[in-house]
């Protein structure tokens, strides 16, 4: 097979790029109109037993999520994975930038199934390895390298957060990036420089909000454009240099809909996730990773109204959960994220079917190099003081 080093590839790395969407499952994937898919699943889970765990990210659909052992945000998940040495399998309802992340927090003889494998992440399709090696040897030309420490999002694949591991840099994800910045910009001194990877959204956000770092200090890498379109100037007065990547999902939220909405509903509260744009977070009442938007909205007091601007799954399943309290969608438009749907109740069946069978399919393995780089950074980001970003 030729793979294709597409600059955007929605798909999690190691599937077929050239194959139609949803047919390249190997096997016999159940029929979605099977209606013992619950009881198989359910029937498959027991048969394995302690040997599984089935880790949930919140924005899966609720036919898969009934099904997780643990359900957590991108970093929790990291955190559950790791603490579970004992179980042969860990099937990842996620996409694949975490089942990667899974697989080097786990111990070689654990095997990671990412029950999709074209549960990939937009976002993290854009940062290549190539385009950051790219941007690393620019920034030497630049002469400000020495100065820059890597940080990347636990939304990268595994051969960037091993670029941050080998070159003094580390992970963060939205619930710990504060924290993991105030480390980085203590790696050099006063004039340390921050090369944030993939999301800008998220970069600017904890910049300028929780360390006090100015807009004007922030540059954005476009990596299609030479030395990311930055003269020496921009770089030597760079505080931030953000690389040029957003979510597909939370790049949709905009400022003038919560101004529509407050217009609408009195005392009403808006609660978004660092991922959206900075104008959103700016008129937004608070922001947090998606567990910190569910400790709100539980702690919530009966009556009150919530905008949220996150993965429309999470926010159904949040309104559901809390009727007593009037919860809606930031965007005007239905959102799911497509790559985190991609995992079905037929593909989890499929996978634990298989397993059951002695199987294992969409088995997700980092390369051992990849692997030991990459857990230097991710270790870095476990060994971060517990306080994660508006605890
Ligand atoms: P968290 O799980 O860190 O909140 O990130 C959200 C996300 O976009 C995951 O893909
Ligand atoms: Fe990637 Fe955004 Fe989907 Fe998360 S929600 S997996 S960042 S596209």
């Amino acid at each position: 097979m030729t793979t294709v080093d597409l600059p955007l590839l929605p798909l999690g790395r190691g599937s077929d790029p050239l194959s139609e969407r949803g047919v390249e499952c190997p096997g016999d994937l159940p029929a979605a109109s099977d209606p013992d898919l619950v009881a198989r699943a359910r029937a498959a889970k027991e048969k394995l037993g302690e040997r599984v765990f089935v880790l949930g990210h919140h924005y899966q659909r609720d036919e898969v999520i009934q099904f997780a052992d643990v359900t957590g945000d991108s970093f929790k998940l990291a955190r559950d994975a790791a603490a579970r040495p004992d179980a042969e399998y860990i099937v990842f309802c996620g996409v694949h930038f975490m089942a990667e992340s899974a697989d080097i927090l786990t111990g070689p003889e654990q095997k990671v199934v990412l029950p999709d494998l074209a549960a990939g992440c937009s976002m993290a399709d854009m940062a290549r390895l190539a385009q950051v090696e790219k941007a690393w040897e620019a920034l030497a030309a630049a002469g400000v390298q020495d100065q820059v420490v890597p940080v990347t999002y636990m939304n990268s694949s595994a051969d960037i957060k091993a670029f941050c591991g080998r070159n003094g840099g580390v992970v963060c994800t939205s619930s710990n990036a504060e924290v993991a910045l105030e480390w980085a910009m203590a790696q050099k001194g006063p004039d340390t420089k921050i090369l944030f990877l993939p999301d800008q959204h998220l970069g600017r956000n904890t910049a300028v909000l929780e360390l006090g770092i100015g807009l004007d200090e922030c540059v954005v890498w476009n990596p299609f454009k030479p030395n990311g379109g930055l003269s020496a100037e921009e770089l030597a007065n760079a505080r931030m240099i953000l690389w040029k990547g957003h979510c597909s999902v939370h790049g949709r939220f905009s400022a003038d809909v919560i101004d529509d909405l407050r217009a609408r509903v009195s005392d009403l509260n808006v609660l978004v996730h660092p991922e959206c744009q900075h104008e959103v977070v700016l008129k937004a009442d608070f922001v947090g990773s998606t567990e910190y938007i569910i400790n709100k909205i539980e702690a919530a007091a009966p009556g009150t109204s919530w905008a949220i601007g996150t993965e429309l799954n999470l926010v159904q399943r949040l309104a559901k959960a809390h009727p007593d309290k009037n919860i809606m969608f930031l965007d005007r438009n239905v959102c799911y994220c497509s790559t985190m749907n991609r995992i079905d109740l037929p593909h989890l069946v499929w996978a634990l079917e298989s397993l059951v069978e002695g199987v294992v399919v969409n088995r997700i393995e980092v390369d051992p190099k990849t692997e030991a780089e990459a857990l230097v950074a991710l270790q870095r980001m476990l060994d971060l003081p517990g306080r994660t970003s508006r605890d």
